[in-house]
Formats: structure tokens, C-alpha cells, sequence
């Protein structure tokens, strides 16, 4: 008899822009074709506690420490109503965020110190880390002009060059750092060629 499958915690990563959104539907049907049980969620967000601080965080200016806390807050909400107890039971979590971006956005973009994010993280999750990290990665004039002209722009979508250069930074440099669990998507590529790299790695879990 096989043994069964070891659930899985999966994050999507990357800059506004960097098209991830429109990949997490394709590996989740992979997995789903392969016979996996899949939660797929989001930060931040993912529990109704989340989904109303994601509105605020997405559209009132605060302090920005205010905003790695509330991060945080959604994140805890998170784990204990949604990813914890599937992982509990034996589904893979796909999750469009998790606390890379907060190292990214509230670190590398807000400049809040790292030791803070760590010390929130130790807290928040001492034993949860994703098992794969995909980093969709594009340069920023690419993934400015990929970002929906028809649509308003949240919070974030309306910061500067200089705060998305400061997050793609401290993604990439996170990846270097943390190379076993991170795989970085060259997402200049052509739609079809981002999912061929997509398959082969979801092949190989
Ligand atoms: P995003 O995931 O890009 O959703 P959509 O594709 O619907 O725009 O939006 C979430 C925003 O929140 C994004 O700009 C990054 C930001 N964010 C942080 O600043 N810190 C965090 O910890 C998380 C999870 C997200």
C-alpha cells in the first residue's frame, strides 16, 4: 500500500504586478488532478476576521508599525481558523501570501526593522514555515504596466518605485537566504512558459 501523501503549506509570492494571482488556480488544479485534497486562501485575509482587516489594510493610511501588527493579527486569525486545522487533516494549503510579504512590503518597502518582523513571527508562528515558497519575479517597469489600468489602485498598487524596488529586494534577497524552500519564477516569460515551469515543479513534490 503507498503511504499517503505529507500534507503540504504552499506560499505565492511576488510584487504587485508580478502576475501570480492569475497562476494559483493552475497548480491548484494540478494537485486537485493528482488526487490532493487543496485549501486554497489568502493574505491578507482568508477568515472573515482577516477579509475585514484586508479591507482596512488595503485602504487607510496608518502607521506603519500599526500595519505589520495588523498583518500579523490576520495572520494569527489565519493559521488557528484555516491553516492549521487543514494541514491538521491532511489537506496542502496553497496560500496567495503569507509572512514573506510582510518581511517585503512592511520591511523592504516601509523599511520596518527585520528584528521586529522576526521577533512577530517567532510569536505569531514559532513551528509553521511553508514547505515551497514560488516568488514570481519581474522587474518593476514590467510589473507596473501590468497592473489593470482599468481598475482603481489599492494602497499598496499606488506606492512608488522606490518601495516596490525595496520589496522586490528583500524577496530576493529572502530567497537566497532560505534557498531550500524558495523557487524563483523568471515571470517575463510567456503565460505558457510560467505554467511548464510550474508543472515540473509541482511534478516533483
Ligand atoms: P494582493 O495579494 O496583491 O492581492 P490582489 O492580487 O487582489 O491585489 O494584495 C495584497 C496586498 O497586501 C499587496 O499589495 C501586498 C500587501 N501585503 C503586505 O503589505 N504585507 C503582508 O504581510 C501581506 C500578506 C500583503
Amino acid at each position: 500500500m503507498s503511504s499517503p501523501i505529507k500534507p503540504r503549506f504552499i506560499t505565492f509570492e511576488g510584487i504587485d504586478g508580478a502576475g501570480k494571482s492569475s497562476h494559483i488556480s493552475f497548480v491548484v488544479d494540478l494537485l486537485v488532478a493528482r488526487g490532493i485534497r487543496v485549501t486554497s486562501t489568502r493574505e491578507p485575509g482568508g477568515t472573515a476576521l482577516g477579509e475585514q482587516l484586508r479591507t482596512v489594510l488595503l485602504h487607510q493610511k496608518m502607521h506603519l508599525e500599526t500595519e505589520a501588527l495588523l498583518m500579523f493579527a490576520s495572520r494569527r486569525e489565519h493559521l488557528a481558523q484555516v491553516i492549521e486545522p487543514a494541514l491538521a487533516r491532511g489537506d496542502w494549503v496553497i496560500s496567495d501570501r503569507f509572512t514573506d510579504a510582510t518581511f517585503a512590503y512592511q520591511g523592504g518597502g516601509r523599511h520596518l526593522s527585520r528584528a521586529k518582523l522576526e521577533q512577530l513571527e517567532q510569536w505569531v508562528h514559532p513551528h509553521v514555515q511553508p514547505d515551497l515558497t514560488l516568488l514570481f519575479d519581474v522587474p518593476l517597469d514590467v510589473a507596473r504596466r501590468r497592473l489593470d489600468a482599468t481598475r482603481s489602485l489599492d494602497k499598496f498598487e499606488q506606492e512608488q518605485e522606490d518601495f516596490f524596488a525595496g520589496v522586490r529586494g528583500e524577496y530576493l534577497r529572502r530567497a537566497a537566504q532560505f534557498p531550500a524552500r524558495f523557487r524563483i519564477i523568471d515571470s517575463t516569460q510567456s503565460m505558457d512558459a510560467v505554467r511548464q515551469d510550474l508543472a515540473a515543479i509541482v511534478a516533483h513534490l
